[in-house]
């Protein structure tokens, strides 16, 4: 380890934007299909994809091991070294332990030399991570890895057919940059309701049970105010929505948010039928897809929105590219 590690900043006289300039993504080896569950449990792919849209989820590896290769993956797409990474935050729910934070395994199988820690909220996580990076660019960080990870399969029975059709591991990951000026995060906003956090959680130790029904009611209601709340913050409307990032969790809760705002499928984006749900990697993931599949054009206006346990929810309005 270096003699100095971390790094701090003032807001004195320094106040800058953030722009995202690399991401990654990653995804276990072993792909798990409704046919695999259909053979296990009292389940079929027909409900499974008319009821959630998923096809297939991806399981295996750790948090810190899938959250370190999607960094990985962003640095190097953002030339970024090591060393000069400022800050590290990794939104999970799913740590691989309960001290220290995954945070910091992911610090040395990088070779960063910088703070590094978890954020937990749930499905929002990446949202929340990436409005705590900007927040300590615009005190002096001049760049901050951003990663949302989770290994939901750990947490999940594999004999309830309630909740295991559902989820699945995965990381994605961004750089983001200071810079002079505004930036390219445009507007933001974050919320949770501790009132209803019995609707989804899972004790220490133990496995995810939810009240499926009343998340969905909820998580459409959320998505919609949080997102329209995000886009006023940033002095647009949804009609200046180029590029939809949702929380990947139901394909029948994506399309009646969308409905809602006037916002078209087909600038959404979705990884939900190859992923499932992967809680704080699921919109790093799709957005990650998205750029990749050559749906952003610099300037475009990104909208990320999640919501999740807590409950919790989650929006940020991005201008895309440098
Ligand atoms: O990322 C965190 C946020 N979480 C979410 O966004 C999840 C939100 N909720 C949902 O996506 C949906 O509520 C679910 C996909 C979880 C469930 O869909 P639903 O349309 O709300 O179904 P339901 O829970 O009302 O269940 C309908 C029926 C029930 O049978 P009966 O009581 O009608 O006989 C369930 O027992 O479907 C049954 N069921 C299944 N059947 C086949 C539940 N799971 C399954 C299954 N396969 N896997």
């Amino acid at each position: 380890m270096s003699e100095r590690s971390g790094a701090g900043g003032s807001h004195l006289g320094r106040t800058s934007g953030v722009a995202v300039v690399g991401w990654g993504v990653a995804l276990p080896d072993t792909a798990v299909t409704n046919a695999d569950l259909e053979a296990r449990l009292d389940t079929s792919d027909r409900w499974i994809t008319e009821r959630t849209g998923i096809r297939e989820r991806r399981i295996g590896g750790t948090t810190g091991q899938l959250a370190a290769a999607a960094a990985r993956q962003a640095l190097i797409a953002a030339d970024a070294s090591p060393g000069s990474v400022e800050l590290l935050v990794l939104a999970t729910s799913t740590p691989d332990q309960q001290i220290p934070a995954t945070a910091s395994a992911v610090q040395d199988a990088l070779g960063l030399s910088c703070g590094a820690f978890d954020v937990n909220a749930a499905c929002s996580g990446f949202v929340y991570a990436l409005v705590a990076g900007a927040g300590t660019a615009g005190v002096g960080a001049r760049r901050v890895l951003v990663v949302g990870a989770d290994v939901m399969s750990r947490i999940t029975d594999q004999g309830d057919r309630s909740t295991a059709v559902l989820f699945g591991d995965g990381a994605g990951a961004v750089v983001l940059d200071a810079v002079e000026g505004p930036g390219q995060l445009l507007g933001w906003d974050l919320g949770s309701d501790g009132s209803l956090r019995h609707l989804l959680q899972a004790d220490v130790g133990g496995y995810i049970r939810m009240e499926g029904k009343e998340v969905f009611r909820r998580a459409v209601r959320v998505m919609v105010d949080s997102a329209e709340a995000a886009m006023a913050r940033a002095g647009l409307t949804l009609a200046d929505v180029d590029l939809l990032v949702p929380h990947q969790a139901n394909t029948r809760i994506i399309t009646a948010a969308c409905e809602r705002l006037g916002i078209p499928m087909e600038r959404t984006a979705m990884v939900l039928d190859r992923t499932g749900n992967t809680s704080a990697a699921s919109i790093p993931l799709a957005l990650g897809d998205a750029a990749q599949s050559g749906m952003l054009a610099k300037g475009d206006v990104v909208l990320l929105v999640g919501f999740g346990a807590g409950m919790s929810w989650a929006s940020a309005v991005l201008r895309w590219g440098p």
